[in-house]
């Protein structure tokens, strides 16, 4: 008997995509059968990466992976992902200090929309103190982000902060 595919979101900023979020969604796509990575189009923020460039990166990281999809959207989270007939929204947990404000966004949601579970997955700890803040932090200020971003985000942080 055949089933409805199993369709998770995955949703963020990724201003920008880190191995963090590389880690997250491979196993995530692992455990779904289709998991769309969706960049939120933001106006309010002023990202380092315009969108498109976010959305060019991840689709660029993730070509050799046939299940994972990336896609924006905007507006309430909940109502993308039932018009995308999801059934989970995935979002990756590093530590303790990450759990206040998912915890309240996972409740919010399943508030928001009952039928839609939030997974927290936990990345590889090489990954669990990597953010996309530092890693624009440490890039601007000559740091070496090598090994903490996928080598495309290495490459375009370079020509965003060249070496003085
Ligand atoms: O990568 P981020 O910035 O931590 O991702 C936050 C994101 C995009 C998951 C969150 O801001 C979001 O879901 N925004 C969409 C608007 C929405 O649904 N807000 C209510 C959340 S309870």
């Amino acid at each position: 008997m055949s089933r409805e595919p199993r369709v998770a979101i995955y949703p963020g900023s990724f201003d920008p995509l880190t191995n963090g979020h590389v880690d997250i969604i491979t196993r995530g796509a692992r455990l779904f059968d289709e998991i769309v990575v969706a960049v939120l189009l933001n106006p309010e923020k002023s990202p380092l990466f315009t969108f498109d460039e976010r959305v060019a990166i991840a689709r660029e990281v993730f070509a050799s992976l046939p299940n994972v999809q990336v896609d924006v959207f905007e507006g309430l989270l909940v109502d993308y992902a039932r018009r995308r007939r999801a059934t989970a929204i995935v979002r990756g947990l590093r530590a303790i200090s990450d759990f206040e404000y998912e915890m309240q966004m996972a409740l919010m949601n399943r508030r928001l929309s009952g039928d839609i579970e939030t997974v927290f997955m936990m990345p590889a700890e090489a990954y669990t103190y990597v953010s996309s803040r530092l890693v624009k932090e440490i890039s601007a200020l000559g740091g070496n982000v090598s090994g903490l971003v996928p080598p495309v985000v290495e490459a375009r942080l370079r020509d965003k902060h060249p070496r003085r």
